[in-house]
């Protein structure tokens, strides 16, 4: 049910939120697991527990929640590297440093700054795991190539979906103005290889495949909280 769901991605965001100390820089994730790690952030700040925490969002809606709770934030821009980021996914495997991201369409922004943390904390809940990983990728694409990257994907083998915006008759726009194309490849034995045929696409702008990226995943369970490290 989906507040045992709820619960373990409470549990997951406020465990990955004890990686942070004070004077790091901290990559601020997407979605409803890290929206609990954000918070904990807000509420450590708050009552002494941090200081000098500055965080960048990879997101609209994680800037709003983290500048509602008073965490200090910069821009991407300000930096070359950050000690940490944590950040959600849409599905992970316990044995391998890969995720699926990307269900908030948020992945470009995430890759890039993900990949600048020294270290990257996927916090999420059991749920989501499988070997090999088999989630839908989402590709973004510049709007006028989303016929041909959609006809690129067939042909690599894969059901491509345009994704659309919930609350509205049409096609859901990134944070960039770009279209996200949903692509099924099943089950991904070759997961380096999917993310290179993925790039290849003409107009593809990211891909939601994170090879090889993972340090730490800090997933809720049924009756606590447990992590795997890479
Ligand atoms: C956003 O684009 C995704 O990569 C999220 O990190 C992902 O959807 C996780 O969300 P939940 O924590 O709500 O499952």
């Amino acid at each position: 049910p989906e507040d045992v769901l709820m619960e373990m991605r409470k549990r997951g965001g406020l465990e990955a939120a004890e990686v942070v100390e004070s004077g790091m820089d901290v990559g601020l994730g997407t979605g409803s697991t890290t929206a609990w790690a954000i918070a904990a952030i807000g509420w450590k700040l708050d009552d002494g527990e941090l200081e000098n925490v500055r965080g960048v969002a990879t997101s609209l809606q994680s800037h709003d929640l983290a500048r509602e709770l008073g965490i200090p934030l910069t821009d991407v821009d300000e930096f070359d590297s950050l000690d940490v980021a944590i950040d959600g996914a849409d599905q992970w495997d316990p044995d391998h440093p890969h995720v699926v991201k990307g269900g908030g369409a948020s992945h470009a922004r995430e890759k890039l700054i993900d990949s600048m943390a020294d270290r990257l904390v996927i916090a999420t809940d059991e749920q989501k795991t499988a070997t090999p990983l088999s989630h839908p990728v989402p590709l973004s694409v510049l709007p006028e190539s989303r016929n041909v990257a959609q006809e690129w994907v067939r042909e690599q083998g894969g059901e491509p979906s345009l994704r659309y915006a919930e609350a509205k008759d049409g096609p859901l726009f990134t944070a960039n103005g770009n279209l996200v194309v949903d692509c099924d490849f099943g089950e991904m034995d070759d997961v380096e290889g999917r993310a290179t045929d993925l790039a290849r696409i003409p107009g593809a702008q990211e891909h939601g495949l994170f090879v090889g990226m993972v340090d730490d995943v800090i997933y809720g369970t049924d009756d606590g909280v447990d992590s795997v490290s890479f």
